[in-house]
């Protein structure tokens, strides 16, 4: 590793004294992580270990000397090979021009904000160039800089990359934190995290001590956790004068976030790019047309698709390609698509065909250069992965180096991506919106817009949340094109009619509007920044007042708040977990119950995302895999909790990969879910409520299905529908909606007639019907016991719930006995 390149001066060393003993000898000794603890080690005997635990004064003698080592550092690694390298490179790049504007504005104003095109070195730049001045101006023991990124994957690969652009390894002076991953030393001068990890830390934090500089990332994209932060700061800027506030957009029109900081000043960076050309759908069926007539009069080869034809001219290929597709099919339903009616057509699935048809079309007729495809998700990216992965593939699909590209994906092979593919191979880059801003491709040259991304809404009305493709905006159809046309002119594809594009909104909505706000409305609570209604109106743009009074009804109901809007102690324990408030009470209703590692098991997949996949083609065997699992539970929480039992059985015998493949698993999100059980048991042990060193006491009625599904109900109420009987049927009702349908990927989709009265699930979803997505079957009893309020009904016999919408008869006795019963569990979830 560098580290051990590095020997310090004599100079340096007499003046360290003995301490800088200890690190050259961690400098030649054995493996680099060993190296990587004494650093931590020298640290802290310099008085620096954690800012916020040193309570006695440091020293200031011992800071000006670590600061000195620091810088010494710098230079050192300023002369290694991998520095030089790399060092043209950065000097390339647009922002390396406004280095002196840029350190001149953050040392004279509070908050700056930045705007300048991807790739011109916001990210890795801009951050760099306040560690480097702040280290050579022996500032190094008291700056601090973090960096916010909306997604774990770009905080890693950012913090990866100014790692080796400054010749260290990651973890040294440059670090990153996720949800679950941290690579930092208390040598770390600069950490890149998640929004949300930052989020976190200002509950126990909220003057961010020590923080010197704070780069807030990706601002134009507008995610709720950006937004949310963004009133957090503009509180917190009068209380640390001291602090620095960066803003990066991608987007020029930064006007809205200087007026916002009581116009701070704004600084641009432009970029230059070669010019990309932009093909809609018809100029593609215009060609198409041309190619037909032309054959009419003769001069037409028409033959297969597949085959080599290289005497004929491009316009002959392209028909032949698009003829299978029909697509004059597809231009004749795109073009009758009106403004109007623009909302209609947002549930339509993407045709991957078409953007097989058009990679095929590039591939054979384009130049070289890399082609980055932009799709609504990973249902799509692995349809066309498996489609051009295939052996017929324009006959080789080995000349291919098809990469998918998506935000959950834990492990990316990092640098295939960025890096230029080997010779005789083109690179095909499967995206999400994930490289519309966040990531940068420089070499690619042919853009394919499918003209939608995944977007969550909120129907407050209805309280449904939905999940669907949908038309992006013009804004982000700007960028997408501008991915193009870094290193040389390009094309960008779209695969939509110019019309659609016309009614495209000029940018998006803030995610803030547009999403359900209990998880949002308990943090708040937790920050202890007044009340939920009078803090998101200072938003940007504030949500919807219906939304925030159906979060705050939803903590209501589910014990978070109490009547007058405070957390109660079971909210604090909910604000610990780092999961939707429904979840974080499944855990704690587990573990009071005894069945710890189920809740874990379910909580993990609800809040990363189901270890079932759907693979291309064999969608019937894949759901029959589910059954199996599901047994006779009617239960999809029940199917995933014994996939991944048999998972882990699996792993113990090391033919986890067999059974995945075997059973339509996905390995990754089960590894990944594996990690989310360990540190949701870690937190549930933190606040008390498991015995870590007592698994079989925690875990006595984990086999016991009833007990499973009572647990299931507790977190997910007010999630219930009711089955009743329609002749050998069953219909589905729930309060807001009246009648719903099961999703048709669900275990109980087949299910003709349940046992029980009940189904509670974790998601529902609007597309042309409302679908309840994951379900399981549940007793009245488990309801009596853990759904909401009882309330006497008016007639004195019964129980009514949520205002008469369940209605149980039962006995008084039984009635005394669940009052106390939930009585007992109240106070469990409430202790303190
Ligand atoms: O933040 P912004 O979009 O302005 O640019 P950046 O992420 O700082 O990227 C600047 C340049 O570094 C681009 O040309 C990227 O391709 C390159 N880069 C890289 O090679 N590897 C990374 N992990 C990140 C960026
Ligand atoms: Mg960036």
């Amino acid at each position: 590793s560098t580290q051990k390149e590095i020997k310090m001066s004599t100079e340096t060393e007499r003046k360290l004294g003995s301490l800088l003993k200890t690190t050259q000898e961690s400098g030649s000794s054995g493996a680099s992580a060993s190296a990587f603890n004494d650093q931590q080690d020298r640290t802290s005997t310099l008085g620096l270990k954690r800012p916020d635990s040193a309570s006695k004064l440091p020293d200031s003698l011992e800071k000006e000397k670590f600061s000195f080592a620091l810088k010494e550092r710098q230079e050192k690694l300023k002369a290694t090979e991998s520095v030089k390298a790399l060092k043209a490179f950065r000097e390339k790049l647009p922002a390396f021009k406004m280095k002196e504007e840029f350190l001149n504005s953050v040392s004279q104003n509070q908050v700056l904000v930045v705007s300048g095109e991807t790739g011109c070195g916001k990210t890795t730049q801009l951050p760099q160039f306040i560690l480097e001045e702040e280290i050579s101006s022996l500032r190094g023991a008291d700056c601090n800089i973090i960096c916010t990124q909306p997604r774990r994957i770009s905080a890693i690969s950012v913090a990866s990359r100014i790692s080796a652009e400054r010749g260290e390894s990651i973890g040294e002076s440059v670090g990153y934190q996720i949800r679950l991953e941290s690579k930092r030393s208390d040598q770390t001068r600069l950490l890149f995290c998640t929004t949300g990890v930052l989020l976190r830390r200002l509950i126990e934090d909220p003057n961010l001590t020590n923080v010197s500089h704070l780069l807030v990332d990706e601002i134009h994209e507008r995610g709720m956790n950006e937004d949310f932060l963004l009133i957090i700061l503009r509180d917190l800027l009068p209380r640390r004068p001291d602090l620095r506030l960066i803003l990066m957009s991608a987007t020029i029109n930064a006007d809205m976030f200087s007026t916002y900081f009581g116009n701070s000043p704004t600084m641009h960076i432009p970029g230059f790019t070669f010019p990309v050309a932009e093909l809609f759908l018809e100029d593609v069926l215009e060609k198409s047309r041309y190619n037909i007539k032309s054959s009419d009069s003769g001069n037409y080869q028409g033959s297969s698709r597949g085959r080599r034809r290289e005497s004929e001219s491009k316009k002959d290929d392209l028909t032949t390609l698009f003829e299978d597709i029909d697509i004059n099919s597809h231009y004749k339903s795109y073009s009758s698509a009106t403004r109007n009616s623009l909302e209609a057509w947002s549930g339509a699935q993407i045709d991957v065909d078409l953007v097989e048809a058009t990679i095929e079309h590039i591939c054979r007729l384009e130049g070289g250069g890399a082609i980055l495809v932009f799709l609504t998700g990973w249902d799509e990216i692995s349809k066309l992965l498996e489609k051009i992965n295939m052996n017929n593939f324009l006959g080789d699909s080995s000349k291919f180096l098809v990469l998918p590209l998506h935000g959950s994906m834990p492990t990316v092979n990092q640098r295939e991506i960025f890096d230029r593919p080997p010779p005789n191979k083109r690179k095909i880059v499967l995206a999400t919106n994930i490289a519309e801003s966040s990531i940068t491709i420089d070499d690619v040259v042919y853009v394919v817009d499918c003209g939608k991304a995944k977007e969550t809404s909120y129907d407050a009305l209805n309280k449904v949340a939905c999940l669907l493709p949908s038309w992006i905006s013009k804004a982000s159809a700007h960028q997408r094109r501008g991915r193009a046309g870094r290193v040389q002119a390009g094309v960008c594809y779209r695969l939509y009619p110019k019309v659609i594009y016309d009614a495209f909104p000029q940018y998006q909505l803030p995610e803030i509007i547009r999403t359900p706000l209990q998880e949002l409305c308990l943090h708040i609570k937790s920050l202890q920044v007044g009340s939920i209604g009078s803090f998101l109106a200072k938003a940007l743009q504030p949500p919807d007042a219906l939304a925030v009074e159906n979060a705050i009804e939803l903590l209501k109901t589910i014990g978070a708040l109490n009547d007058v809007e405070e957390l109660t102690p079971l909210g604090r324990h909910l604000c610990t977990l780092p999961v939707d408030p429904n979840i974080g009470k499944m855990l704690l209703i587990g573990a009071i119950f005894q069945c710890v590692n189920p809740a874990l098991t379910i909580a993990a997949a609800l809040a990363y995302r189901s270890p079932f996949v759907l693979p291309l083609n064999r969608k019937e065997e894949a759901d029959e895999a589910k059954r199996y699992f599901a047994g006779d539970s009617c239960s999809d929480h029940i199917a995933l909790l014994k996939a991944y039992e048999g998972y882990r059985d699996a792993k113990r015998g090391g033919n986890e990969k067999d059974f995945c493949w075997q059973n339509f698993l996905s390995p990754v999100t089960l590894r990944m879910m594996e990690d989310m059980r360990n540190q949701f048991l870690d937190l549930l042990s933190d606040i008390g409520f498991v015995d870590k060193s007592k698994p079989n006491a925690y875990n006595q009625y984990s086999y016991d299905m009833e007990m499973i599904s009572a647990v299931l109900c507790a977190g997910l109420y007010p999630n219930v529908v009711q089955c009743k009987r329609r002749g050998k049927r069953t219909a589905f009702y729930t309060k807001e909606l009246g009648k719903v349908d099961i999703h048709p990927g669900s275990v109980n989709a087949r299910v003709n007639l349940f046992s029980l009265p009940y189904l509670v699930y974790s998601e529902k979803v609007k597309t042309t019907s409302v679908y309840i997505r994951d379900s399981t079957n549940i007793s009245d009893y488990a309801l009596l016991m853990f759904g909401g309020n009882l309330i006497p009904s008016k007639t004195g016999e019964g129980i009514e719930m949520l205002g008469g919408y369940l209605h149980f008869s039962a006995s008084k006795n039984i009635l005394e006995l669940i009052q106390r019963l939930r009585g007992e569990v109240d106070k469990l979830l409430n202790k303190k």
